[in-house]
């Protein structure tokens, strides 16, 4: 089984609100009022799901994750105590340890992470309740300059074949896959994708602001391996000068396009009961 990336809850921190927009774009179509159990599955370092929290306030709402860095961080943020936060692969996790059929399950940058995620959906959308929802978004960026990049860049390098591996992400699907596939399982379904163009760094603070992006993300697997400061700089110097190519500094920042992919499912409400037929007494 694939280990799972290191995360770094103050790197990841960094371009919050242009991480923050496609969860909000992707929970502003649960079309819910009332929830009662609320479900985020890979939760992160907590801002996201707390607006859940927020959204919902009678809602019981639990944050799903496998990093413990990041549900530290989670816990931190969380003053009140308002999420249950829960330390489970995605891979391992039962939604029956909820107790309750959740109405609302949401996983937001995450699934790129999974393999096998497609399978995974089969069960959550059986967890969920009668016209219960199922939301989720994944990057549709792996051959935008950042990733393609980063894996030529890997493939130069001295220990290539352990990067490469590592950089072999699960693939993600298109809007259509998504469609289908919870359409099969019954939901009524509602796919897209947006392609958000970041301007990151418009004060000119950052050499590199793409690097700084990356490396709280999708460049997680490069760094768990190389930690030999030697090693590290042989990757990140090439790499870093790529970048700076492929995303120059323009008058208002560095534009960044990111092409994200997003579905939202409900299920099948419980059937109306029909209405109680009346005897003619006569
Ligand atoms: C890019 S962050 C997204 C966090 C949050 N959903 C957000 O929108 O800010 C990806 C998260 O997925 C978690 N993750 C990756 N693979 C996972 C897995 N197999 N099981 C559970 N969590 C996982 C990571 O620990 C990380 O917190």
């Amino acid at each position: 089984m694939r280990e799972n990336a290191s995360w770094d809850p103050t790197a990841y921190g960094r371009f919050s609100s242009e991480r923050s927009r496609p969860f909000a774009d992707l929970v502003a179509q649960v079309r819910t009022e009332s929830p009662r159990l609320v479900v985020d599955l890979g939760c992160g370092h907590g801002p996201a799901t707390l607006t859940l929290a927020q959204l919902w306030p009678d809602a019981r709402v639990v944050g799903v994750d496998a990093s413990e860095a990041m549900l530290e961080s989670a816990r931190e943020l969380d003053r009140d105590g308002r999420v249950e936060w829960v330390q489970s692969d995605l891979r391992e996790w039962d939604p029956a340890s909820l107790g309750d059929a959740p109405d609302v399950l949401v996983t937001n940058s995450t699934l790129q992470w999974v393999p096998g995620h497609l399978d995974l959906l089969d069960a959550w959308v059986k967890a969920l309740s009668q016209g219960g929802w199922l939301a989720l978004q994944v990057p549709g960026n792996f051959d935008a300059p950042s990733h393609r990049l980063m894996r030529e860049t890997a493939e130069h390098h001295e220990r290539a074949g352990e990067l490469t591996a590592a950089l072999d992400l699960p693939a993600v699907g298109e809007p259509a896959t998504y469609l289908r596939y919870l359409a099969r399982l019954g939901c009524d379904v509602d796919a897209w994708e947006t392609t958000y163009l970041h301007v990151l760094d418009p004060d000119g603070e950052d050499d590199n602001p793409v690097l700084s992006w990356v490396m709280a993300t999708g460049l997680r697997p490069v760094l768990d391996i190389l930690t030999d400061e030697a090693e590290r700089a042989a990757f990140i110097e090439p790499y870093a000068a790529h970048l700076a190519d492929a995303y120059p500094r323009t008058p208002a920042g560095v534009l960044f396009p990111f092409r994200r992919v997003f579905a939202v499912a409900r299920k099948a409400p419980a059937p109306t009961p029909a209405p109680a037929t009346t005897t003619d007494p006569a």
